[in-house]
């Protein structure tokens, strides 16, 4: 359940999480969809800043690029930022730039997309999952310890802030620091999620966010590393750019092997204003997660769960129910949008099929994988949109 308590936004902003009472509308017509799972959306501010670079003919790197860094990390509490082309770029060079070595054990979540684990591969890695907490299906700390007792060759955490609640950094930061490891955030689905006040990007030694078109912000395509390590931020910079070296004279010189992991000045832009409007889209998704959590309260579905103290910028909405699929066919056939984040857990991936661990089990990401079903909850959504969502959960439940 969402604990209005804990939502006050870091900056001191207080959200108004209440919702009207979707409980008692039961007028919609049952085929007045379709309501899209996600709906990204630009603004005029974001058309116009695009514009005028194109009319400069300033495209790729540039000071825009610097400037959406600046602000960005400015957003997340952090010294630095390093724009990247993707998420998953952005996990990759984080990791290169942390000094990840060939053959060195990250642990990650299983119960995540695949990019998490697939970035400690590319950086020449090698991912070992532990299991997740059922109610938060985040990193769960006491199986981080059980794998940590198991094995000698981890030297970093790589916690997913999955659905955007963040993973239970009090308690990873504290193994982190026993057993001397890294932590790598991933933060792609929580931009503006925190813990007690402070955002995530800011827990660990560097975080990574994706601004994939369905992300709580967009750039179309892009990534973005966060770090207060000043060594990390300037390997990272460097590594995105070819291994150039990033104190030169801004010419030829490369100083190691990297890659062209670089963000173009439109999409920068574009997160710009994307950036200027987070706050008020993650009061918008919070704002729709709170009705469901009134609505669907008294239905088979277990809703999600907000720790006290905890701010979740509902990336994703999902609800668990062991009739899962039978309620996402009824939602499509109400032209509800409906996603399963994620039906195979990456141990369980064909591509995951010879890597350390996979033949293990993580039951409690398994049943996740089986149970899980994400609803809605981008911030166009109408009230309409919300009572039609209800309305079909509470339909599917009560004609069975
Ligand atoms: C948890 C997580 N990690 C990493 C990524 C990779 O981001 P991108 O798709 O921008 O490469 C994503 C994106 O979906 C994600 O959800």
């Amino acid at each position: 359940m969402t604990d209005t308590e804990t939502n006050a936004e870091p900056d001191g902003g207080v959200e108004d999480a209440t919702g009207s009472d979707e409980t008692a509308a039961t007028e919609v017509d049952p085929g007045a969809g379709p309501v899209p799972i996600a709906d990204p959306e630009l603004s005029e501010a974001a058309l116009e800043r695009v514009e005028s670079l194109l009319a400069d003919g300033r495209l790729a790197d540039g000071p825009e690029v610097r400037a959406f860094e600046d602000e960005f990390a400015a957003y997340c509490g952090t010294d630095a930022g390093v724009a990247t082309s993707n998420g998953t770029t952005a996990l990759h060079a984080a990791l290169e730039a942390i000094g990840l070595e060939d053959g060195d054990a990250v642990i990650t979540s299983p119960f995540s997309f695949v990019a998490s684990a697939n970035a400690v591969r590319l950086a020449g890695g090698k991912p070992v999952f532990a299991d997740i907490d059922p109610e938060t299906y985040t990193l769960d700390p006491a199986d981080v310890r059980r794998v940590l007792r198991e094995r000698d060759d981890v030297v970093g955490l790589l916690p997913v802030h999955l659905y955007g609640l963040p993973a239970d950094m009090a308690a990873l930061c504290e193994i982190a620091d026993d057993h001397d490891l890294f932590v790598l955030e991933d933060a792609c689905q929580a931009h503006g999620a925190a813990v007690d006040g402070t955002r995530v990007g800011g827990f660990g030694d560097a975080a990574c966010f994706s601004f994939y078109p369905t992300k709580n912000m967009t750039t179309a395509e892009g990534g973005m590393i966060v770090t207060d390590r000043d060594d990390v931020a300037e390997r990272a910079a460097s590594y995105v750019n070819h291994g150039r070296d990033v104190g030169g004279t801004g010419g030829y010189d490369h100083v190691e092997l990297g890659h062209n992991y670089r963000m173009t000045s439109l999409e920068a832009a574009i997160g710009r204003a994307q950036l200027d409007r987070l706050a008020e889209h993650n009061r918008a998704r919070r704002e729709n997660a709170a009705v469901y959590d009134e609505a669907l309260a008294e239905m088979p579905v277990e809703t999600p769960t907000e720790p006290a103290g905890y701010r979740h910028v509902y990336h994703q909405y999902t609800v668990r129910t062991d009739d899962r699929d039978a309620l996402a066919a009824t939602l499509e056939e109400r032209d509800v949008g409906t996603g399963i984040y994620y039906e195979t857990p990456i141990h369980r991936q064909p591509a995951y099929e010879t890597v350390s661990s996979a033949a293990a089990e993580f039951p409690v990401a398994e049943r996740a994988a089986d149970e899980v079903l994400s609803l809605p909850v981008h911030p166009t959504l109408s009230e309409r949109d919300r009572r039609i969502v209800v309305e079909a959960v509470r339909d599917h439940f009560t004609t069975q």
